[in-house]
């Protein structure tokens, strides 16, 4: 089971990142343009939004079956040592808040009136939401070294 869940999150993670660049640079120009939100931009935010809950499922699974997640936290140790503490707290904790910011932007931009707003919900929360995923990726074990 753990190695089948390491590769479903390991490989997700391309595909949940490249989703997210494409919907901030889609939710930019749309914004830049002046145009309409319409349904079809919903469904383009709603692509980043499932990947990023599908990822969030996958790693809350990983942590409890993995020897780099919870186990580390209480064998000791784990918070001096840079990279046990990378994927047994700092990946967890802030991709999950990261992932919270992404479902609330999607959500607020259901709930604002302007076109512009939903946009802007969009591209802001979506990319605060990435960079604090970029700042805690275990780059070391995911590319080929
Ligand atoms: C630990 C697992 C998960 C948690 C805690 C979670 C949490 C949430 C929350 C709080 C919302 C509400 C957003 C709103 O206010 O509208 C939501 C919406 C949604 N989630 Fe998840 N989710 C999880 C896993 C998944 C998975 C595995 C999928 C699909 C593969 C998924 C797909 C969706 C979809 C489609 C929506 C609704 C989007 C809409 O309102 O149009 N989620 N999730
Ligand atoms: C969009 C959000 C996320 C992305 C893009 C992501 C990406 C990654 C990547 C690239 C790796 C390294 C994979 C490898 O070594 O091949 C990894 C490992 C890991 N992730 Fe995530 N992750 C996300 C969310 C989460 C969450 C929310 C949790 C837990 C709550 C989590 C738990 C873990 C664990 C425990 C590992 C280490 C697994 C192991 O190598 O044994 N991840 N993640």
């Amino acid at each position: 089971m753990y190695t089948g869940l390491q590769h479903s999150h390991s490989g997700l993670a391309y595909l949940a990142l490249l989703a997210l660049i494409l919907v901030i640079v889609w939710a930019l120009i749309g914004s830049l343009s002046g145009r309409e939100f319409q349904e079809k931009d919903r469904k383009i935010a709603l692509v980043g939004l499932i990947l990023s809950h599908l990822q969030l499922l996958i790693g809350l699974i990983l942590y409890f079956v993995s020897q780099k997640g919870f186990s580390l936290l209480t064998g000791g140790g784990a918070m001096a040592d840079e990279d046990a503490r990378l994927t047994a707290l700092e990946h967890p904790l802030i991709n999950i808040v990261a992932i919270a910011l992404i479902t609330i932007g999607y959500s607020r931009a259901k709930r604002l009136e302007t076109s512009k707003g939903k946009f802007r919900s969009i591209y802001m929360l979506y990319a605060i939401g990435l960079v604090l995923i970029l700042s805690r990726i275990p780059w070391q074990n995911w590319l080929p070294q």
